[in-house]
Formats: C-alpha cells, structure tokens, sequence
C-alpha cells in the first residue's frame, strides 16, 4: 500500500482499519527499530508539534511518544488535568478545535472512549488513542510487532489472553487479532466476560481474516496457545473494585503451572506492564526465559514512532 493514503488518519481503535493498513504500519515499524539500533534517525517531524493530553498516568506510552517524536525534531507538549480545561471549564469539542489550529496531532489517554473520539471529530488533525476505558490500541499494535519478531509471521498464530475480559487491552487484542487472521482466546472468570456487541463485530472480522476468536472460564483454553498474555487485574479508575476483582480473578494467575498447562514449548509470555507481580503474573513467570515483555514495552515507541510517520 501507498505511505501517503495513511495521511491524516487517527487511531481511535483498530475497528475501522484494515489488515492491510495495520500490517503496513507494522512493516514500518520494524524499518523504524532497525533504524534506531543503527542510529539512524532522521529529523521528520521538524517543525510539527504533539499535544500529549494525559487524565491517567502512564510510563510507557507517554515516554514512547515524547521521545520518538522528540528525536525526530518534533515538539510534543505533555498537558496533565491540572494543565488543561478539557470538558471541566470548557468543552472537549471547543479545546479540540483550539488544539487543532495549534498541533499537528494530538494523544489522549483517559476515560472515556467519547473524548477520544470528539477529539478526533472537530480538531482536524490525526487523534491517537493512548488508552481508554475502552481500548489500547497502540499497545497491541506492539504486542503484534514482538509475535512477529517471535515467530517470524503472527497470522495463524494463537493468542490466549488471561484475565478480565473486559478490560480495554483484551478488547483491542480481540479487534487486531480478528482483523490480521490472530487466533484470539480469552480466558476469563464469567463475571468478567467479553462485551457481546464487540464479539459480534470481531466474529464478522474473524470470518474475513480466517481467525478464530474464542470466549472461555476454563484454564483449558490457553492449551495449543503460542502467547499466553495477562494484564492487571484492577485497571486504573476502577480501584474502588478491587476486593471483587482480586476475588474473581485469583484463580485466573499466570505461573508456571498455566505456562505448562499450554503444553507448547515455544508459548511466549506477554504483559502489557505496568505489572502486579505476584497477583497477574508470578515472578518466575514474568522474570522467566518465556517473558518477551520488556522487548514488548521497547517495541512500544517503535510502533508509536511508525503510527506518526504514517499518519502526520
Ligand atoms: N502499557 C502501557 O500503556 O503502559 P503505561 O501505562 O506505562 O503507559
Ligand atoms: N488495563 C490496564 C492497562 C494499563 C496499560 C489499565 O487500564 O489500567
């Protein structure tokens, strides 16, 4: 596909983009890490400027940006709560068409999907979604990138995320993996369980893609996995749910019991990080010879470095 048809695209989730789409950018990221290991960097972003509006915290996604986008002679201005009037003095559709005439791309990491999404809407300029409620789609475009540098190819391959089924990481693995022919299967307590409406719209992607995406309780799932992924257990704004998440979860663990349980030899593990360990994961997992998480976390701001490139 042609570089210039990405122009002024936001990623607001993976939903309305294609395979072919997501797998260029994954093509330009591995150009993008190849190039930092030989320091090769250039100055593309040399007179543009990045809004970065953060409503939670963040190490990874907010570093990945500032600094691929600052190596690059761009000018990233990082706007916290306390900094910005963001739908608590002013509307999101008034502070989005301000940041629009001023930036030439904005990231939003927070709550709500729908500011992310107004975002996109009236400021003219591309939007990335640097996690929500609802999705994290930069996370898992670099959860691609380290299956592919694992296996050689992800497509085929099997995914098996442990943990709430709800959250915004295993929803965006359920998206890409449905669009790039990724076999997807969420291991999750009922309570926990996958939105209906998303798995609806994955199983049609799925159909397309040749994927297979699969919704289970039982330990048994992650058997034949090649990647067996957890996230936190209590996800940021939703710490008042800890007791009942900690509960349900519990028997939900990746150690080493799991990791064998997937009778696969070659399984990689994988985590999002920021990491609980001893909860989600336990420490010889996550510390263990099957961990690729901090190759994972690296190919964070390659894959960020490539959204922009595309996209700006
Ligand atoms: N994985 C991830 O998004 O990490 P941060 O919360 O540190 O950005
Ligand atoms: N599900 C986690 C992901 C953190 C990167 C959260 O939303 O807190």
């Amino acid at each position: 596909m042609k570089p210039t048809s990405l122009k002024g695209r936001s990623l607001l989730s993976w939903k309305d983009w294609t395979a072919e789409e997501i797998l260029f950018l994954l093509e330009l990221s591995h150009s993008v890490k190849k190039a930092a290991r030989n320091r090769d960097i250039h100055q593309r972003f040399t007179g543009k400027t990045l809004a970065m509006i953060f409503e939670k915290r963040s190490t990874r996604t907010r570093c990945a940006f500032e600094t691929a986008f600052g190596e690059e002679g761009g000018h990233p201005v990082f706007l916290s709560t306390q900094d910005i009037q963001l739908g608590a003095k002013e509307s999101i559709e008034d502070t989005a068409r301000v940041l629009g005439r001023m930036f030439s791309a904005i990231e939003f990491r927070g709550f709500k999907q729908e500011t992310v999404d107004i975002l996109a809407q009236e400021s003219g300029v591309p939007v990335y979604n640097g996690l929500t409620d609802q999705f994290h789609p930069t996370q898992v475009l670099a959860d691609i990138m380290t299956l592919q540098e694992t296996f050689g190819k992800a497509q085929g391959r099997t995914i098996c995320y442990v943990g709430d089924g709800r959250n915004n990481v295993a929803r965006s693995l359920i998206v890409i993996s449905a669009k790039l022919g990724i076999n997807c299967t969420i291991v999750c307590p009922k309570e926990l369980t996958c939105d209906e409406k998303l798995l609806a719209e994955a199983h049609s992607w799925a159909s397309d893609s040749g994927s297979k995406i699969t919704v289970t309780d039982s330990l048994d799932g992650v058997v034949g996995a090649d990647v067996v992924y957890t996230d936190v257990w209590v996800s940021m704004g939703e710490e008042a749910k800890k007791e009942e998440r900690h509960a349900l979860l519990r028997p939900y663990q990746v150690n080493a019991e799991l990791m064998r349980k997937t009778a696969n030899p070659e399984c990689i593990f994988l985590h999002c990080l920021p990491a609980v360990k001893g909860e989600e994961v336990t420490i010889e997992v996550i510390e263990g010879p099957k961990s690729r998480v901090w190759d994972q976390a690296e190919n964070r701001k390659h894959t960020i470095k490539a959204i922009m490139l595309a996209t700006i």
